[in-house]
């Protein structure tokens, strides 16, 4: 049995999760074996319901859970900066509480055959140390925030890009660095000489220029956790839209049965003056589904992911796209209902068809 914990977080969050979560409750009462618990309020809404952006209600509640559905952590409508200066600390913290130290993201590059680019990175340690390393400024003393790399973590990292590098044989991977100016990027660098794949170095700032420029995307990038912040964004703009990427953050032992292994969610942000209009682009929601179900090992046999895969390419190919993907001038577009609606028909129609077959 896998249990669920939903922190649907703020703005968009909530509504982007509609159409995964229905998909899950359908799921449940056809007999999967998975319990869903919460919402559970973190990030700006944890502070409007209970004065903390992580309440010790939602810590326990991912105790209690196997893996985390996000929607989105950040700015919220009628809550101002000064009122909760940094909401998103509450995500970063989850992070570390879980040692959730891995992020694996999919841009799902949609028709265009190029097929998807996988960024993998560390996500604690490195450039999203624990705040306790950081060193707060008064406006008069120094900040100060410590990069720090273990050998070990990142083996771990590479041993993980490597298993997404061998599934795509035919494109190229790339590690990126900064070796010219940081220690630690020539520790990253060494390492992926030894992992024994055959990852291209690439500086980060020409790899932010080839992927703007070169029509042919990586099939897989490795990279330290905040050039693979940014580094992402640049391939969601390249696939079209920031919609485009599921975002899981993981630890790797897998060790189920000790609280959260794994917090899935769509890696755009929470679009305050987007929030209740129902428009957005849920795709980087179902995607961060398919790889929860991917990812659990009661879940997997059921072959699932690989469904709500084929159901989104399905819903895409047969349009109308949503604003974020339209075209200018195009009309009739794709509202989130809607999308999703398409989404779970194709679900269902697959799901009928391995039935009767
Ligand atoms: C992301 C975001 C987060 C990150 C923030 C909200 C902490 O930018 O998921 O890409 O930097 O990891
Ligand atoms: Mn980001």
């Amino acid at each position: 049995m896998t249990t669920i914990a939903l922190l649907p977080g703020d703005g968009i969050g909530s509504e982007i999760l509609d159409g995964p979560l229905a998909y899950l409750r359908r799921l449940r009462s056809d007999g999967a074996p998975l319990t869903l618990t919460g919402p559970h309020p973190y990030g700006t809404t944890g502070w409007l319901r209970t004065g903390s952006i992580l309440p010790p209600e939602t810590v326990d509640a991912c105790r209690a859970a196997d893996v985390v559905l996000s929607g989105a952590v950040g700015a919220h409508p009628g809550v101002t900066s000064a009122q909760c200066p940094n909401p998103e600390a509450a995500l970063i913290e989850l992070r570390h509480i879980f040692d959730l130290r891995v992020s694996i993201r999919t841009v799902w590059v949609p028709g265009d055959g190029s097929g998807d680019v996988v960024i993998v990175r560390n996500i604690t340690g490195g450039a999203y140390a624990s705040p306790d390393l950081r060193q707060e400024s008064d406006g008069d003393r120094a900040a100060e925030d410590r990069v720090v790399l273990e050998p070990d973590r990142l083996r771990e990292v590479f041993a993980i890009a490597a298993g997404y590098a061998a599934r795509q044989p035919d494109r190229r991977a790339i590690s990126v660095d900064k070796a010219s100016v940081f220690a630690t990027s020539r520790l990253w660098r060494r390492i992926a000489h030894e992992s024994g794949t055959a990852f291209d170095d690439v500086n980060v700032d020409r790899a932010a220029y080839e992927l703007v420029k070169y029509p042919e995307l990586p099939g897989v990038i490795v990279t330290e956790g905040i050039f693979g912040d940014i580094l992402s964004d640049v391939v969601c703009a390249r696939a079209g839209s920031p919609a485009l990427c599921g975002s899981a953050t993981v630890n790797p032992d897998r060790a189920f049965g000790n609280g959260v292994t794994a917090l899935f969610e769509p890696a755009h942000g929470t679009a305050p003056h987007r929030t209740g209009g129902r428009r957005s682009n849920p795709t980087g929601a179902w995607l961060a589904l398919a790889d929860l179900l991917d990812w659990c090992p009661d879940l997997q046999p059921l072959g699932l992911s690989r469904a709500v895969r084929a159901a989104l390419e399905a819903t895409v190919a047969d349009g109308p796209p949503t604003y974020d993907l339209a075209s200018d001038g195009a009309t009739g577009l794709s509202d989130m209902d809607q999308f999703n609606q398409r989404v779970l028909g194709y679900l269902e129609s697959a799901s009928q068809t391995s039935r009767c077959g």
